[in-house]
């Protein structure tokens, strides 16, 4: 039986049960390799992904739950500050855990812009890592939105100046 789902932007069909984890249809049918197999049962978060912009464990979301919903994979995330800010600070040892953290990261980024050490702590929780990288990954996430509200106020006070210089819109 077909699923039709929407994947990165774009409507995908998926020949598979209805019942078949998204993980599995990621990776065997559309190629996308991102989200990764950890423990299977929703608590390690290798997986994870957004549906709707809310992250949610691959391996335990069916199919038939996704019709109408919007499903993003670290492959459609590219390039992200998060992404970036995990390179420059060398966030991960073997990478396995990574991308599912970064799709959490993301997730908090869009509902806090510059969230406390707490709130990356708490939204990190539920991901294992079994290298230890986590206080990396953490002053990463910080180090991201930092970055990302920089680039704000940068913008804000481009305009701020394009105002007061006369280069704005206005007519
Ligand atoms: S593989 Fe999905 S949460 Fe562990
Ligand atoms: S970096 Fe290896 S499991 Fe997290």
């Amino acid at each position: 039986m077909t699923t039709t789902i929407t994947v990165n932007g774009e409507p995908r069909d998926i020949d598979a049960d209805p019942g078949t984890p998204l993980l599995y249809a990621l990776r065997n049918d559309l190629g996308l390799l991102g989200a990764r197999f950890g423990c299977g049962v929703g608590v390690c978060g290798a997986c994870m992904v957004h549906v709707d912009g809310t992250p949610v464990p691959s391996c335990d979301t069916p199919l038939w739950s996704l019709r109408g919903k919007s499903v993003v994979t670290v492959e459609g995330l590219s390039p992200h500050p998060v992404q970036e800010a995990f390179l420059d600070g060398q966030a991960a040892q073997c990478g396995y855990c990574v991308t599912g953290i970064v799709m959490t990261a993301a997730a908090l980024l869009e509902r806090d812009a510059e969230p406390s050490r707490e709130a990356v702590m708490s939204a990190l929780d539920r991901h294992l890592c079994r290298c230890g990288a986590q206080q990396r990954m953490v002053e990463a996430v910080l180090q991201a939105g930092r970055r990302d509200s920089d680039s704000d106020s940068d913008s804000d006070s481009d305009s701020d100046s394009d105002r007061s210089s006369g280069t704005g819109t206005e007519a």
